[in-house]
């Protein structure tokens, strides 16, 4: 044969990635033990060991995010995933979702919702803040929509969103309660069924500090009437819950048919991760979160640095925004950081761009020892990176 493209001479590199401190919003370090999970030998996706990981997964979720829901999954993907998986099945063209808008992600949850069809109204509030449960009652009193958006962790501001009482305003409402906990989750107490929600979906790249692609999602009895009585197919084949639901043995019926292949390897690494929290326990998880998270708030005020969310009690334990220190360029900061100290805590996203330094002590990370590491290579860049005379 010949062949017109040559083998591109980049691939004859061996590839080492290089060990960095995992210090950003996430992806977190994986710390070697899931690793390890993850370089088994591959087998076939509907082997019986494989389902008996899938079913141990579906398991190991219910625990993380309390819930007694048998319409649990992982979806074959990253958080964004999910969050096409939970809006594309729970909302049909031309119905109403309203997002709560306090930092990016109730704004890509409305565009998602737009792209389908959906009449898509939200609530707005500045970067920092978070609504009250009057205001999200008058807003659904207002917009009567089928599916309601909230983010528990809003990694691009630092805020943990109240969701006491949230679920029960939604079905005062006819309306579903769907929650982002992809930042949030293990690292910030969370009860899925005792809260009334509905929908609830994560990342494995966060608390979890599994690699990043693969993302637990569960629908609670209401919602699954909804999602499996709708009138138009969804638009996407891949994430249609109707397929899912077999595929991952939630449907009662006997026979799994061949929905998609399983990313092998990331299952075995999101089973260990779980398997991992359930050792740990959650409760400690949660606690050792507050108690770092508290550790290095009091660290960085004490370096005269300033948190960017005022109220103590909103501050979201795994992603600590920092208001970004006047008179430097944030990115020469970051990047001194990377290059001095091969860490990597990151700026702000969406909202937050330009005003924050964003730092995610998550799952393993979540330790003194990385909050003193974080402190010291702040102090070292704000000595070293150029101050303009403001
Ligand atoms: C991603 O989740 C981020 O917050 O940057």
């Amino acid at each position: 044969y010949q062949v017109f493209v040559p083998p591109p001479k980049c691939l004859q590199k061996t590839f080492v990635a290089p060990q960095r401190h995992m210090f950003g919003p996430g992806p977190s370090n994986v710390p070697p033990r899931i690793l390890a999970a993850g370089a088994e030998p591959i087998i076939g996706h509907m082997h019986p060991e494989m389902l008996e990981i899938m079913s141990d997964i579906k398991s190991g979720i219910q625990y993380a995010f309390q819930t007694r829901n048998n319409m649990t999954i992982a979806v074959s993907g990253t958080g964004h995933t999910a969050m096409e998986c939970a809006i594309f099945n729970a909302v049909e063209p031309g119905e109403g979702v309203l997002t709560a808008v306090n930092g990016i992600w109730g704004e890509r949850a409305a565009e998602m919702a737009e792209r389908i069809g959906a009449r898509v109204n939200s609530i707005v509030t500045s970067a920092g803040g978070y609504f009250t449960n009057e205001e999200i009652d008058q807003a659904l009193t207002k917009h009567k929509p089928v599916l309601f958006f909230l983010t528990h962790g809003e990694s691009s501001t630092g805020v943990v969103h109240p969701l006491d009482g949230i679920g029960d305003i939604c079905h005062k409402h006819n309306c579903l309660c769907l929650v982002d906990c992809v930042a949030s989750m293990g690292g910030v107490p969370l009860y899925m069924d005792k809260q009334g929600i509905d929908i609830l979906y994560s990342g494995s790249q966060k608390v979890l500090n599994a690699p990043p692609g693969t993302a637990p999602i569960s629908f609670s009895e209401r919602a699954c009437q909804k999602v499996f009585n709708r009138k138009t197919k969804p638009v996407s084949f891949f994430l249609d819950m109707t397929w899912l639901a077999n595929y991952w043995g939630c449907d009662g019926k006997p026979a799994r048919i061949y929905h998609h292949t399983a990313p092998v390897s990331a299952f075995y690494s999101l089973r260990e991760s779980l398997a991992i929290l359930a050792e740990q326990g959650l409760e400690n998880s949660w606690q050792r979160h507050k108690e770092v998270a508290e550790y290095f708030h009091e660290g960085l005020e004490t370096m005269g640095l300033k948190l960017f969310v005022k109220d103590k009690n909103a501050r979201l334990p795994t992603v600590t925004t920092i208001v970004a220190p006047p008179g430097y360029d944030w990115k020469e900061i970051t990047s001194y950081i990377m290059k001095n100290h091969n860490l990597e805590i990151s700026g702000g996203l969406g909202p937050s761009v330009g005003q924050v330094l964003r730092v995610g002590l998550m799952g393993g990370n979540s330790s003194k020892a990385s909050v003193d590491m974080v402190l010291e290579a702040l102090r070292d860049a704000l000595r070293y990176c150029h101050k303009s005379k403001v």
